[in-house]
């Protein structure tokens, strides 16, 4: 969990490239405008190619019924295509998609989400920094509870500790949810906790495979890392003001750099297939919605009893805590009310972890 400053800088995105033309049509906004936001035309040039998949669609029906001129659906196919969208044709003969991409188009997911609190304020970028500080920055705005930022790509991806998170084009899930929930600060960290269990709830329902919840934020597969979650808070000494719950899931990586080849894992190389992205996001919004209303309506214990009934971490697990002064080895001995991690020292000291990397020892 921590505080971040606002920064004046734009969220960089292909769209910055035209803004220009974009802001001379006014075609920037999504749900408030926001600069680099994927623009509302090209996301209705990509469902009307998706929903004629097979289709050749002359590009002088494309314009008419995006209402921009035949260069400018050119100009956009081109952009698509640098996008790894995958459409064929060209002006003359007419375009159509070679293959339906698996892209979180805002249109799509406004349809999926109808009558959800995710379902109204969706701000989606082709590639920006981290979807957490674009939500930041709206939260610092005033932007009402449930915005959902999505990227399809992040150029520097948050992780926890100040590490980076991959974030690799079109693959991965790279979510932020924003609320205002009426909280004191202390008990900000169980959000992180239902996230995770929301999440474990939704790829499990998807995929049929287990998850494992290791604390606080991190989701895994066979040992390997599959998820993790990052939250961020604007507060006062007592209330919350905002949190951002940034969501970051492996869905159809099929390789990893180097340095975290070994230690991550996606749904595609468990399960040997890929996954809809849109179907697992839409599974973890409305699961997230669901857990979120009990959790205000039942309090902590909701949160912690649920996590340690789920995690097999939580309980009797020999591990190793790194925070920022010690290292030390112990077992894990449940949850306190507040949701932190309780350590029995090898020298039989109990002592409850804040923060810090906790890892397994076998
Ligand atoms: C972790 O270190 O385990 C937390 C990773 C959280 C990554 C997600 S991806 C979407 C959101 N935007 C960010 O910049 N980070 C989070």
């Amino acid at each position: 969990m921590r505080e971040t400053a606002v920064r004046a800088t734009a969220p960089f995105s292909w769209n910055d490239t035209r803004a220009t033309e974009a802001q001379d049509w006014g075609l920037m906004a999504q749900a408030t405008s926001l600069p680099g936001t994927t623009d509302r035309r090209i996301a209705v040039l990509l469902t009307l190619l998706a929903e004629n998949a097979t289709i050749i669609i002359s590009g002088a029906r494309i314009a008419r019924e995006i209402g921009v001129s035949r260069s400018t659906v050119w100009r956009w196919v081109e952009r698509l295509r640098e996008l790894g969208v995958r459409v064929k044709g060209q002006p003359r003969s007419g375009y159509f998609l070679e293959e339906v991409p698996d892209i979180l188009t805002p249109d799509l997911l406004r349809k999926r989400m109808k009558g959800s609190l995710f379902g109204k304020r969706l701000y989606h970028f082709f590639k920006t920094d981290s979807t957490n500080r674009v939500a930041m920055e709206l939260g610092y705005a005033g932007e009402p509870e449930g915005a959902v930022v999505l990227a399809e790509e992040q150029t520097a991806g948050r992780g926890r500790a100040g590490r980076r998170w991959h974030s690799e084009r079109g693959t991965g899930i790279y979510v932020t949810l924003l609320l205002r929930p009426k909280l004191s600060p202390v008990l900000a960290p169980l959000l992180t906790m239902l996230a995770g269990l929301s999440s474990r709830a939704a790829i499990q329902a998807q995929s049929g495979l287990t998850v494992e919840l290791k604390w606080p934020n991190d989701l895994l597969m066979n040992g390997a890392k599959l998820g993790g979650i990052l939250t961020e808070m604007h507060a006062e000494p007592n209330l919350v003001r905002f949190v951002v719950i940034g969501l970051g899931i492996n869905v159809n990586q099929q390789k990893f750099p180097p340095d975290i080849t070994g230690l991550a894992t996606s749904l595609r190389k468990e399960s040997g297939k890929a996954h809809s992205r849109l179907e697992l996001l839409v599974r973890l919004l409305t699961q997230f919605e669901t857990d979120y209303n009990l959790f205000l309506r039942e309090g902590p214990s909701y949160v912690v009893d649920r996590f340690q009934r789920e995690s097999d971490f939580a309980q009797g697990k020999r591990v190793k805590v790194e925070s920022g002064r010690e290292t030390y080895f112990g077992k894990t001995d449940g949850l306190s009310p507040e949701g932190l991690l309780r350590v029995v020292k090898d020298d039989g000291q109990a002592l409850t972890v804040i923060a810090g990397d906790v890892t397994e020892v076998r």
